[in-house]
């Protein structure tokens, strides 16, 4: 695996690929790998002739500082990790690198209605920075594909429309949430969670299973309801969302009726930490 800290260095490289018709799979990262991130890897490796991930800890999306700092960093381990996972090259840049100028933000998307709910509100400014550092890295990448995972249902959306209204050619491939054996979606965050309620953040992927059962039956703020009372029910658990969702356009739906689908979406506090999960109904 080649790793480049520097964009002329790294453009070097890719250029000389890009000449001899080589396409080039792309996955952005913040680092703290885990097996979700490789299954990234692994797609990439597939689809592609050469797989390029970054990892850079973006701080204009982090609406606390407090979760910047704990962010966790384990670049050696990650290295290992893309090296056994046949990673080609990995793009590990300085914030002067990704923002030469400042880190403030002259992007202006309109994504109406796309970043007004579930994480939009509950984490100001947090997509406005995701799109900045995206729309950043893949004008230094040039990928052929940009690979993200559905764990960040909302984030995939936005990133989708993002290359829609630039018009770029970019194809963005959703790749599916990994879980660990008993189901809980892998996150950097899960290594934060104490054995205890490491052990019960299996409810939220319970939750979720258990709503998809439910339509059949159920309204969506019927299914809604329950859900959060069975995570307010729960010692040390303190739900932001559950929200059934517009499987495109991400707003609430009062039905199963709609032809885009439907997806359940919740962010939860696990003690003193945030966990996202969500499940696309079949
Ligand atoms: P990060 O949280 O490191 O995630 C990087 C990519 O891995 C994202 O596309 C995310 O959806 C995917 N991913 C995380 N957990 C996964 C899992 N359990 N299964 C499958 N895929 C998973 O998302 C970000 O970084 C940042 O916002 C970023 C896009 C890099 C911009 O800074």
């Amino acid at each position: 695996m080649l790793l480049f800290k520097k964009i002329n260095d790294l453009q070097n490289h890719l250029d000389r690929q890009r000449a001899d018709g080589k396409t080039i799979g792309f996955a952005p990262t913040m680092g703290a790998l885990h097996a979700g991130h490789i299954s990234l890897v692994d797609k990439c490796n597939a689809e592609n002739d050469l797989s390029v991930v970054s990892i850079f800890v973006n701080p204009t999306q982090f609406n606390e500082a407090s979760d910047l700092d704990k962010y966790p960093r384990t670049e050696e381990s990650d290295i290992l990790k893309l090296t056994q996972a046949k990673c080609a090259v990995l793009f590990m840049p300085d914030i002067n690198e990704v923002y030469p100028k400042s880190t403030e933000n002259t992007e202006t998307f309109d994504f109406g209605g796309l970043v007004k709910v579930m994480e939009g509100a509950q984490r100001p400014g947090h997509f406005e920075g995701v799109v900045q550092v995206v729309k950043r890295l893949l004008e230094i990448v040039r990928p052929t594909r940009l690979y993200m995972g559905q764990k960040d249902y909302q984030q995939f959306a936005i990133i989708q429309e993002m290359l829609r209204q630039m018009q770029s050619k970019i194809q963005i491939v959703r790749c599916p949430i990994v879980r660990e054996p008993d189901g809980l979606a892998m996150s950097s965050r899960n290594v934060r969670l104490p054995a205890d309620h490491r052990k019960r953040a299996v409810l939220l992927s319970q939750i979720l299973e258990k709503a998809e059962k439910q339509a059949k039956q159920k309204t969506p703020a019927e299914i809604e309801t329950e859900a959060l009372k069975r995570m307010e029910n729960e010692p040390d658990f303190r739900p932001e969302y559950f929200k059934i969702v517009d499987a495109r356009t991400l707003q609430p739906v009062a039905d199963f009726t709609g032809e885009n689908g439907v997806a359940a979406c919740v962010a939860c506090w696990v003690g003193e930490v945030r966990l996202i999960d969500n499940k696309v109904f079949d």
